[in-house]
């Protein structure tokens, strides 16, 4: 705990923009050695993001459909995909994405007849014309290790590749334009999904434990699409 405040302290002694780097880069580095084998645990704890698939279930109910066609950024090894079979009534195709070759290697020999790309936040635009639409974005626990720029980036390739997109992350700076990062990127979504062309229909909750700022919301894409089926700016 010392030494991340130490590191956290001397993150801030940089301009902002080059914190935002060191931060990015030090959870890239974090994933890639310690976290790279988290894709077990969370094959083991799947049930407990079942929050997240009900809210997906109450989405795709509500306006019908009788399918769901899911893509997940920062997918791991796919658990949620792994929960959605079990709850959703309906069939589930699936499109996983994650920076990590382990859990997607992993998440391939579980899910044979599913999607999965290694790819991370920078890569996402250029793969977005060839991924397909979807019903569901979900994006768990993921654009609190991204930058601002870069997660306004992803939000907005979420627009493009989903009628909606779900959330889940710290929640703190949702309606805040400014403030202070907290080791993780804190993001303001009411802001950033504006300038996505995202619409927000389900509103996050105020987390019961004022300790727990992790929540989720749901966002309707405004569909930006041009006559060629493209997805514009
Ligand atoms: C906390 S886990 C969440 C896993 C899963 N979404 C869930 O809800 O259980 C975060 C996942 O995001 C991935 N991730 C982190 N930064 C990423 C990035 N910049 N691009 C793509 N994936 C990233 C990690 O590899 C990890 O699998």
């Amino acid at each position: 705990m010392f030494l991340k405040d130490v590191a956290k302290t001397v993150i801030d002694l940089f301009p902002e923009e080059m914190a935002a780097g060191f931060l990015a880069a030090k959870h890239r580095l974090w994933w890639r050695t310690k976290g790279s084998k988290l894709h077990l645990a969370y094959a083991q704890d799947y049930k407990t993001r079942s929050a997240i698939v009900s809210a997906v279930k109450e989405v795709l109910h509500r306006v019908g459909r009788d399918r769901a066609r899911i893509i997940e950024f920062g997918c791991s090894g796919g658990n949620n995909l792994r929960l959605m079979r079990e709850i959703l009534p309906w069939p589930v195709s699936y499109l996983g994405l994650d920076f990590q070759p382990d859990a997607i290697a992993y998440a391939r020999q579980q899910y044979p007849e599913d999607v999965f790309h290694v790819c991370d936040d920078l890569g996402l635009p250029d793969l977005v014309p060839r991924l397909g639409h979807f019903d569901v974005f979900i994006a768990s626990a993921v654009l609190y290790y991204i930058p601002l720029d870069r997660a306004q980036t992803v939000l907005r390739c979420a627009a493009c590749l989903a009628d909606y997109v779900l959330v889940c992350d710290d929640l703190s700076r949702f309606h805040l334009a400014s403030g202070r990062n907290d080791g993780l990127f804190l993001h303001p979504y009411a802001a950033l999904c504006r300038k996505a062309g995202l619409e927000i229909v389900v509103s996050p909750e105020r987390p019961e434990d004022p300790g727990n700022r992790h929540g989720y919301f749901v966002a309707r894409s405004a569909g930006r699409f041009n006559e060629d089926g493209v997805c514009g700016d």
